[in-house]
């Protein structure tokens, strides 16, 4: 059996594992995510003028082609963990790209968290992308908070906002707050649970924590700064409240309630309440499922999985780093581990923590943690388990089938060897699958994702990092399915009407078809043969 060198204090172990709060924010684009996550940042403590890791980014946009996209598109496609601590937690935040076309490596990252955080944009309410990870996150039970943001510019009616997030999510919203006024009138927030508004001050460009001041309703500042009209219905949707459910911080972690927060990320108006509750109420790492049954994080020695690849992320390094979610216990820099997926025993001894785009080495680490295991070669997969104790695998990461199909063509044939070093490496990140057309004569690989973004994802990652230049030439195919059923019919199936054979890097006949409608016709057709779905 492998372990841990230093006997592990079981103590020690549930108290860590208690005080750590892993979440992602989930949103649609430009709903004010990467501006939230800066605000707790800066409530955290973890960075001292709001702008810096914006900034950072930008600089290191510079640095390729791929950044440079990621920059003039405003979208944020790497993952980022940010751990820091506040009142006593660790927090640990795990970036989620913002795009819908990076859906899937976003709903990996869901899976490695212990609840989300939703952001909703207070004039636009529930947007398309956020309901789809909503659904993500209702999938694996995790529990929901609510932050309305944006309430410094004209917003919807609050009550309105609570019952759209009631039709649409079928979960019931709770206001633990409420919204003194909204656009430029926009002052602060009343406090369900003591009764008392919190009134906030602008800061110079928002940089800085804003002075808060804690009042009652009938404060003359809230008088003065409302219209008659607006005071009076704001004390009728405050008295209304009452009506409404109160906060029941068990129904929050059965994910049937999720507590609403109203504020401003960019004015920093109640973000620091909502940090507050938020450590307070969300929970600390629970059992994950295996094929073992739960393992509990406390009482189970170190295990954890790999949720993210990423190659490239230092081009000085060239490395690639796997993200591992910690499940259950302490790990410990240098602790030898199994690898149960292909047998082998594993010292690791270059452990990161992430800060942004900033890695430091470390020693321990527990449950519920995030840390970067540099590949050294290693042949580390999506999904992968690691443990300090027995075979077992945690219960695969869902994976979607992709929909979207072209021809990758190498524009510079001296550069075959790094295309299919680059090609290679992608896949294995997850970032797209590659199939070989069977007809030998087309030998350029077909590219097939789950969104098209990706295809531009892969031709920048190719140029910026092995140098080699690409051209696509789209398909018309986008269903994708693996062939299987006695070798003799399969050969003689069609294969020039509609349907175009190809091989998977593990050897497997996938068929591309146009539609499925397509599908179901062959399928009719050829009852000894099966049309599985392509992960
Ligand atoms: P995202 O990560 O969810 O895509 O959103 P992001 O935080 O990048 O915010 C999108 C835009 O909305 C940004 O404006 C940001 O400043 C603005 N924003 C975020 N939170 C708030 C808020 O509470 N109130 C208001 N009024 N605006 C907010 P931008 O003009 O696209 O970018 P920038 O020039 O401000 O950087």
């Amino acid at each position: 059996m492998t372990q841990a060198e230093t006997p592990v204090d079981p103590a020690l172990v549930a108290g860590e594992v208690a005080r750590r709060r892993t979440f992602a924010i989930i949103s649609h684009p430009d709903a004010g995510k990467t501006t939230l996550t800066e605000k707790l940042l800066l409530y955290g403590n973890a960075i001292h003028l709001a702008g810096a890791v914006r900034a950072r980014r930008n600089q290191r946009s510079a640095t390729s082609d791929w950044m440079e996209m990621e920059r003039e598109r405003g979208i944020s496609i790497t993952s980022t963990v940010l751990q820091f601590p506040y009142n006593g937690h660790i927090v640990n935040l795990l970036d989620t790209p913002g795009h819908q076309d990076f859906s899937e490596d976003t709903y990996r990252t869901l899976m490695a968290v212990d609840s989300a955080v939703m952001v909703l944009d207070a004039a636009r309410g529930v947007e398309a992308q956020t309901r789809k990870l909503f659904e993500v996150c209702r999938q694996r039970g995790i529990p929901i908070f609510t932050f309305i943001n944006k309430m410094d510019r004209p917003a919807l009616d609050p009550l309105a906002l609570l019952d759209e997030i009631e039709q649409l999510l079928d979960m019931e919203p709770v206001p633990i707050n409420w919204p003194i006024g909204d656009g430029e009138s926009f002052l602060g927030v009343f406090d369900r649970a003591s009764e008392q508004v919190h009134l906030y001050d602008r800061t110079v460009h928002n940089q800085t924590i804003s002075p808060e001041y804690i009042t009652t309703l009938d404060d003359p500042r809230i008088r003065q700064r409302l219209s008659d009209s607006r005071y009076d219905d704001l004390l009728v949707n405050i008295g209304l409240l009452d009506e409404l459910r109160g906060f029941d911080p068990e129904a929050t972690l059965a994910a049937r309630q999720t507590p609403v927060y109203f504020g401003s990320a960019l004015t920093n108006f109640g973000v620091q309440l909502f940090l507050d509750d938020f450590v307070t109420f969300a929970p600390a790492p629970g059992a994950y499922g295996s094929t073992r049954g739960a393992v509990d994080p406390v009482t189970q020695p170190f295990s954890g999985f790999v949720f993210k690849i990423q190659a490239n992320m230092d081009p000085r390094h060239r490395d690639s780093v796997s993200f591992l979610r910690i499940c259950s216990g302490r790990f410990e820099r240098s602790m030898t581990v199994r690898h149960p997926r292909t047998g082998a025993e594993i010292r690791l001894n270059r452990p990161y923590r992430f800060f942004a785009d900033e890695r430091e080495v470390i020693d321990e680490a527990f449950a519920g943690d995030i840390i970067g295991l540099p590949s050294g070669g290693r042949d580390f997969a999506i999904g992968d388990t690691l443990t300090s104790d027995g075979e077992f695998h945690f219960d695969p990461i869902p994976r979607f089938p992709p929909e979207h199909f072209a021809r990758l063509v190498l524009t510079d044939i001296g550069k075959y060897k790094q295309f299919r070093k680059g090609l290679e490496q992608l896949e294995t990140e997850g970032a797209m699958q590659v199939l070989h057309e069977a007809d030998a004569s087309r030998r350029d690989p077909i590219l097939a994702v789950v969104g098209v973004l990706q295809f531009d994802v892969v031709r920048a990652r190719l140029q910026a990092e092995y140098n080699v230049p690409t051209r696509l030439e789209p398909m018309s195919y986008g269903v994708a399915r693996i062939v299987e059923g006695p070798a003799a019919v399969v050969e003689l199936l069609p294969w020039a009407y509609g349907m175009l054979r190809t091989t998977d890097n593990r050897g497997q006949v996938v068929a591309l078809f146009r539609s499925e409608f397509e599908v179901g016709y062959y399928a009719e057709k050829y009852p000894d043969v099966s049309f599985k779905l392509v992960y």
